[in-house]
């Protein structure tokens, strides 16, 4: 058996927390790989409209084995929060929940740093959620951060100060108040207390084994490919794998064992924090197209800039992941307009027109090169089959399976999990 993956091509929140959830009944097992509470995903049915950030997707369906990955860096208050705001629901999270002892712990003072470094950076912020992402895998890497695991150890204590007085030490260097930093810790331990509660375990043995008897498993990736650490429009990323190699690395499995990979995509673009964008709107299309599709980050709450669909990101996003199907989500959005625009190509400053992202492209002023497309002008809630799609919907559908030379096997029409069609 291998194991199918489903990541956002773009630069997040193309949908994923839905589709995991739609798909979800398909699988034994959802696991989350890389990234943590900068994650926003949200899920709509039965009149409920949930955002999950570390727990996978697949928490509501009661069947499902959900992971949260060695991958994951993982902030203990705000599991602890998830968990509690998931009260009413009666999961069993004995039994549907497992963590990775190998997971990385956010402690708060990453979270400071995370402020603190953003703040240095002036006008060249990231756009960081300033949930202590980065601040956490620069420990991971740099061989000093604590995992899940070392909060059953007697001394951890003695090891959170280490890391702790080392942080201060970098805090004081950017002159950033710590004054915050005795209330996070009260609430850190409490939340500490309370993951030793919940099912620690050696997640890459039960990945493999799960495997090994034939059980199908989802790995759901967090950010999009665009945010990438080496392929995302660097430094304007996050800083985890977010690609399919980081399901490889973030829950033990080879790269042989990989399945069909889902690349989502919204029907536009999207994105919430600085960066490049070459697409992006700036006019009252731009603004209704926000309106329209309630971009607004499921986080941070913060506005998010949209802008038309980029063939070349995407091409190079499918190229990357080796992604095997494709899903398009937020079809519905695009009703108002009576004109869609495609970016097949970028136009450089010096006037050559490219269809790739090379290295320099980050900091160049590129210009997309556009093609219109017909609207069709009408609501698309209640459809459900691909044969009710208006015939505009169905050639935006052809066009771009011929560009991107794979299926788009799904569409989405609305946030609930009943509009969803599959082709
Ligand atoms: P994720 O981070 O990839 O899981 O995506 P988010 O949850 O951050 O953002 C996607 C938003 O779009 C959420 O508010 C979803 O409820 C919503 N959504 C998902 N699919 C559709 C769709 O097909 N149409 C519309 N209108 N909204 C959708
Ligand atoms: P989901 O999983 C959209 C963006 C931030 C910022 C950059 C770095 O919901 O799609 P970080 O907090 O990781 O240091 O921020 O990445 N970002 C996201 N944007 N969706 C996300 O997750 C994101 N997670 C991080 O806005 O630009
Ligand atoms: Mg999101």
């Amino acid at each position: 058996m291998k194991m199918d993956v489903l990541l956002g091509l773009q630069w997040g929140d193309e949908g994923k927390g839905k589709i995991v959830d739609v798909l979800a009944p398909q699988y034994e097992v959802v696991a989350r790989f890389q990234g943590g509470p900068n994650a926003g995903h949200t899920l709509e049915f039965d009149g409920i409209k949930h955002v999950l950030h570390q727990i996978p997707s697949g928490i509501f369906r009661s069947q499902i084995l959900n992971i949260i990955g060695n991958g994951v860096v993982l902030d203990p208050i705000i599991l602890k929060k998830e968990i509690e705001g998931l009260g009413k629901f009666s999961i069993d999270y004995q039994k549907n929940l497992v963590v990775s002892k190998k997971a990385t712990i956010i402690i708060p003072t990453h979270k400071l740093l995370d402020a603190a470094y953003e703040q240095s950076k002036g006008d060249k912020k990231i756009g960081s959620t300033l949930k202590g992402i980065g601040p956490t895998y620069q420990d991971k890497i740099g061989r000093s951060a604590l995992r899940i695991g070392d909060i059953l150890s007697p001394d951890f204590r003695e090891k959170y100060q280490v890391l702790v007085d080392k942080h201060k030490t970098t805090l004081s260097f950017y002159s950033f108040p710590v004054d915050k930093l005795e209330e996070m810790e009260g609430q850190f331990f409490e939340a500490v207390e309370f993951v030793k509660s919940l099912n620690l375990i050696d997640s890459e043995y039960v990945v493999n084994d799960a495997l090994a008897s034939h059980k199908k498993i989802l790995a759901e990736g967090a950010q999009g490919s665009l945010l990438d650490v080496d392929f995302g429009s660097y430094p304007f990323v996050t800083s985890s794998t977010t690609m399919t190699a980081g399901a490889c690395t973030g829950l033990g499995v080879a790269p042989s064992k990989i399945g069909e990979v889902f690349g989502i995509f919204k029907a536009y673009c999207t994105r919430v924090g600085s960066g490049p964008f070459p697409t992006e709107l700036f006019d009252a299309t731009g603004e209704a197209m926000r309106k329209e599709g309630n971009e607004f980050g499921s986080t941070t709450g913060r506005p998010r800039r949209c802008g038309w669909l980029d063939l070349p990101a995407l091409k190079y996003s499918i190229m990357i992941n080796g992604v095997t199907q494709l899903f398009m989500m937020k079809a519905d959005v695009l009703n108002i307009f009576d004109e869609i625009k495609v970016c097949t190509d970028y136009v450089l400053p010096t006037g050559e027109k490219i269809d790739r992202l090379s290295f320099e492209i980050t900091d160049l002023d590129v210009k997309p090169v556009y093609k219109p497309m017909k609207g069709w002008h009408c609501s698309l809630a209640d459809v459900r089959s691909y044969d009710e799609f208006p015939t505009e919907l169905k050639e935006y559908v052809a066009f771009l399976e011929e560009e991107l030379k794979v299926p788009i096997k799904l569409v989405s029409v609305g946030p609930d999990r009943v509009q969803t069609i599959l082709r």
